[in-house]
Order: structure tokens, then C-alpha cells, then sequence
């Protein structure tokens, strides 16, 4: 990180309207070894590969839940080989999984909602690892999300993992991207992708939580399809819920 980091207001200013490459650009520009790509295996190779293009150093991590599809796991490490980067693969903390599940079974999440699970595999490490940077991106996207994204702002400061004290800068770079144009993009480019997509799979997170969808059914419907459409954020971005309530 070489230069003073503009006003939130200001880089948002200036990144509206701006084209996925030059806010991943900017964001690398700012934060260098301090920003951190966080990787779902899914759609999001998009934004990988742009930021590998810029830096083929750049910095990945995935939260490893566990409970992913074997072909997941197949194509993070296709991910791996295919940019000869070093991917963080972050695990939950063994005594509270084991905790969880002692109490409640493998499957309480269909009971009781996902919370909790997603609150052990994901959020646990997610926030440890955050609070060690000062800057993240995602690939989330406004037209993931009627009920829940579709504020996502390019830039904003993170206030559920970062704080007045320890600002975190959140980007999302492909917020403006449509589903179309994210397989454009893979397609044209021939990059490698999670083979659950040529199985109807859209949005894809953990195996008993995610199914492939049909025809016009919207990406989402794919996931926690037993909980209500404004609940289907696990806690990664709790701030698009908290923004609308
Ligand atoms: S989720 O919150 O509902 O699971 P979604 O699957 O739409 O999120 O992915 C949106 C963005 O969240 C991804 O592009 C990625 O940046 C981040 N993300 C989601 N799941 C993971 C994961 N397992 N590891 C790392 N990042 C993730
Ligand atoms: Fe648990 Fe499902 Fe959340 Fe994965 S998506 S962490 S299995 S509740």
C-alpha cells in the first residue's frame, strides 16, 4: 500500500459506472498484498481472472465449509493449477463444528435455519481472516438478488467485519455485471468453470444447500429453498440485509 486512501464517498464517486477491470484495478492499485479476493468456485472466476491479469500475484482465499460438492472442490483446485496461484483455504474451527454437530446433527440447518452452520463454517473464519487485511472483493452481483442485492454498491465500507476504528474496504466489482455477460466472459474467454453449472446449477455454495434450478426459476431459488427469499444471505454480506431493514 504506497498512497493515502481516498474518502469512501470519493472512491465511490469515482468508481460508479466504471467497468469491472478498472475497479478491480483501482482496488489492487490502493491496497496491493492488503486486498484480498474471496473465491466461491463458482461464477466469480470472472473476477479472478481479471484481477490475476492485473497481478497474477493477487491474493485469494475460500471458506472451506466442509459440506462443499466434491466438484467444488475439483474445480478450486483446477482454479489452483490453471493460475498457479496460492489459494488460502480457510477451515472452521474444528471444536465448535464438532460442538455444533454434537449437539444438532449434520442436517439442523433444514430444522432450525442456516444460520447457525453457516455461522460456524463460514462467518467464524471469514471474520478471522478479515481481521487480518484491509480490503476484500467479491464477486456479488446486483442480479443475484432481487430481495437482497440489488443495492450492492461497487465499493463500501464493510461495517459487519470492519469498524470505525478498523476501517475495511468492501469491493464488488462485477455488481454491475449481468449473469449474461459473466458467461460471455467465461465463454469467450474459455475460462474454467465449476462443472455443477452444466448440471442447471447457477448460484452455487454448500451440497445440502444448494440445488440446480429450472428453467425462468431465479438463481436464488437454488439456494436455502426451504427459508423465505430476504433470508438467503448466509452472513458473508449481512450488510445488504441490515441495509434494508
Ligand atoms: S452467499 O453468501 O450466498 O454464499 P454467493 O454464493 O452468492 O454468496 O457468492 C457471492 C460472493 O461471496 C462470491 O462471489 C464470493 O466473493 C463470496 N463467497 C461466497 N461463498 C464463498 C466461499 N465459500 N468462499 C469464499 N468466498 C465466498
Ligand atoms: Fe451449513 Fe448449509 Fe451454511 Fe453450508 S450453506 S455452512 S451446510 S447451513
Amino acid at each position: 500500500m504506497s498512497q493515502t486512501l481516498p474518502d469512501i464517498d470519493a472512491l465511490s464517486a469515482e468508481l460508479a459506472g466504471q467497468s469491472a477491470q478498472t475497479i478491480i484495478k483501482r482496488a489492487l492499485e490502493l491496497f496491493d498484498d492488503q486486498l484480498w479476493l474471496s473465491f466461491s468456485g463458482a461464477e466469480d472466476v470472472v473476477l479472478l481472472d481479471m484481477a490475476w491479469k492485473i497481478n497474477p500475484q493477487v491474493k485469494v482465499f475460500t471458506l472451506d465449509t466442509g459440506r462443499l460438492h466434491p466438484e467444488t472442490y475439483q474445480f478450486l483446485e483446477k482454479v489452483r493449477s490453471h493460475y498457479q496461484i496460492e489459494l488460502e483455504v480457510l477451515s472452521p474451527d474444528a471444536e465448535a463444528l464438532q460442538e455444533l454437530v454434537k449437539r444438532k446433527g449434520l442436517f439442523s440447518f433444514y430444522q432450525d435455519g442456516h444460520q447457525e452452520c453457516c455461522g460456524i463454517r463460514k462467518i467464524a473464519p471469514l471474520k478471522r481472516k478479515l481481521a487480518t487485511v484491509k480490503a476484500w472483493a467479491t464477486g456479488q452481483r446486483k442480479d443475484q438478488s432481487p430481495g437482497t442485492r440489488s443495492q450492492v454498491a461497487v465499493v463500501e465500507l464493510d461495517n459487519t467485519f470492519g469498524s470505525p476504528d478498523r476501517p475495511l474496504y468492501k469491493f464488488n466489482p462485477l455488481a454491475s455485471m449481468t449473469s449474461e455477460e459473466v458467461w460471455g466472459y467465461i465463454r469467450m474467454l474459455e475460462l474454467p468453470y465449476n462443472s455443477l453449472h452444466e448440471r442447471g446449477f447457477i448460484s452455487i455454495g454448500c451440497e445440502p444447500c444448494t440445488r440446480a434450478v429450472l428453467p425462468n426459476q431465479h438463481e436464488r431459488e437454488g439456494r436455502w429453498w426451504w427459508e423465505e427469499a430476504t433470508h438467503k444471505e448466509c452472513g458473508l454480506h449481512a450488510g445488504n440485509i441490515i441495509s434494508k431493514a
